[in-house]
């Protein structure tokens, strides 16, 4: 080996291959239906242009020195006053530490917590926990959620598993699934977690729970976004909260994010992070002080950016729903939250009229994007190998005037195996 055995063995990302898939095609001229990007096209969603401008400020005022290790106090006193807020989550400053985005705060969470061969359980398909598990050497306990669960983890397929472990990683709203936790769901996760630790000795590692909401305020209809910390009184010793602007604020690019834990942990995860030197910029803290101490602002920003999501989000499903009642072979799960909608395009095992069978998760993706010109990231990118049909469209770069093209384009390649949608139309009628 040439380098260490970390980095020899590190995969590489199945949604990174994808992308750059898809950039060739662009960039060999054709013309793409590009839901694959978990970013945001500023031109479409810029960040709010109060922060903006205070970030630009910042600079004007020469805040360009080294940010505290744990995030600049009046940022982490402005976070404090948001998640109470926003959030209903009460943590004092002491309680937060500031990072550049949520990449950090997972990462070091994992290396404060985990040693070699230790069991971190996570649910698929997820985003990166993989890695994340890579890095530690940790043992990846995976939990294969279902479609009928709307692709979220439930306490039955956890409890198993947790005897030993150290850390159990959820995420709601979800990547790539766009769904959330119900609150009696979650609830009786935390419960199992609670009599876990309960069951430890005083000697032993506890289990944690890494709660990325990094999707937090993107939740649509009459969802609600719940945390462990909320709504059972034993989590919060136990439950270590990343959040960040980049998604909840379109800020993707201005790299910031926080966590919210027991000060033991938080104080653990600081000392690391000071010597890799993930800070925020400074101008960025100061920035998003000054932003987030305007709530009224902040709602605002928020209700419109939820409102644009949640049209296209459902002019989506809308869309493969009417796929759906003219007899296709498509599915697609309501969406509940962040900027993801789960589809189903079932063609496993199908041929084309034109002589192509679909064998394969791989072979389906790619015949989406040479037929419908449709380019999506397949579950299996995201660790699912149990569901090579579903796909995640993701809305941040979406036109609303594109997606009926789109969809057109969708039902002519679907129209190359109408033995498929025979085969549908009589399950659908339970012949
Ligand atoms: C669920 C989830 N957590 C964390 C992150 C990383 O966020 P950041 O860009 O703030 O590092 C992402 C980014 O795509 C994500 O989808």
């Amino acid at each position: 080996m040439k380098f260490s055995q970390l980095s020899e063995t590190l995969a590489p990302s199945e949604i990174l291959k994808i992308g750059n898939r898809v950039k060739q095609a662009l960039a060999g001229g054709e013309s793409l239906y590009n839901y694959t990007i978990g970013d945001f096209d500023p031109k479409i969603f810029p960040i709010p242009g109060v922060l903006e401008e205070a970030i630009i400020g910042a600079y004007r005022e020469h805040f360009t020195n080294y940010p505290l290790a744990e995030g600049n106090f009046d940022l982490r006193k402005s976070i404090r006053e948001y998640i109470s807020i926003f959030q209903d989550l009460h943590y004092d400053e002491s309680e937060i530490l500031v990072a550049s985005g949520g990449r950090p705060l997972i990462f070091a969470l994992f290396f404060s917590l985990c040693d070699p061969g230790d069991k971190v359980i996570f649910p698929v398909p997820s985003w990166n926990n993989n890695y994340y598990t890579h890095f530690v050497k940790g043992t990846a306990v995976v939990v294969d959620t279902r479609e009928e669960n709307r692709f979220m983890p439930t306490a039955e397929e956890i409890a198993p598993h947790l005897p030993g472990a150290t850390l159990l990683t959820l995420c709601s709203p979800q990547n790539p699934a766009g769904t959330l936790f119900r609150k009696e769901e979650l609830w009786q996760i935390c419960e199992l977690v609670v009599q876990e630790n309960a069951r430890r000795g005083a000697d032993e590692k506890k289990l944690y729970v890494l709660y990325d909401q990094l999707y937090s305020q993107l939740i649509y209809g009459q969802g609600t976004h719940y945390n462990p910390v909320e709504i059972h009184s034993g989590m919060r010793p136990y439950t270590i909260t990343v959040d960040a602007v980049s998604k909840s604020f379109a800020a993707t690019g201005v790299r910031l994010g926080w966590c919210l834990g027991p000060g033991t942990v938080i104080e653990k995860m600081k000392v690391l992070l000071t010597l890799v030197g993930a800070w925020a910029p400074m101008p960025e803290q100061k920035g998003l002080a000054a932003f987030l101490g305007q709530p009224g602002e902040v709602a605002l920003f928020l209700n419109r950016f939820r409102l644009s999501l949640h049209l296209r989000l459902e002019q989506l499903y809308q869309g493969i729903e009417h796929l759906k009642e003219e007899g296709y072979p498509v599915d697609a799960i309501a969406p509940e939250g962040a900027v993801f909608l789960s589809v189903k395009i079932d063609l496993m095992g199908q041929k084309s009229t034109t002589g192509v069978r679909i064998e394969s998760a791989e072979n389906l993706t790619a015949f989406l994007l040479r037929e419908a010109r449709l380019a999506v990231v397949p579950f299996y990118a995201f660790g699912s190998e149990g569901n090579p049909c579903w796909f995640r469209l993701s809305v941040g770069t979406s036109k609303l005037d594109e997606i009926d093209r789109m969809m057109d384009s969708l039902r002519q390649a679907l129209d190359l195996f109408p033995a498929a949608m025979l085969e549908h139309s009589n399950e659908a009628y339970g012949n």
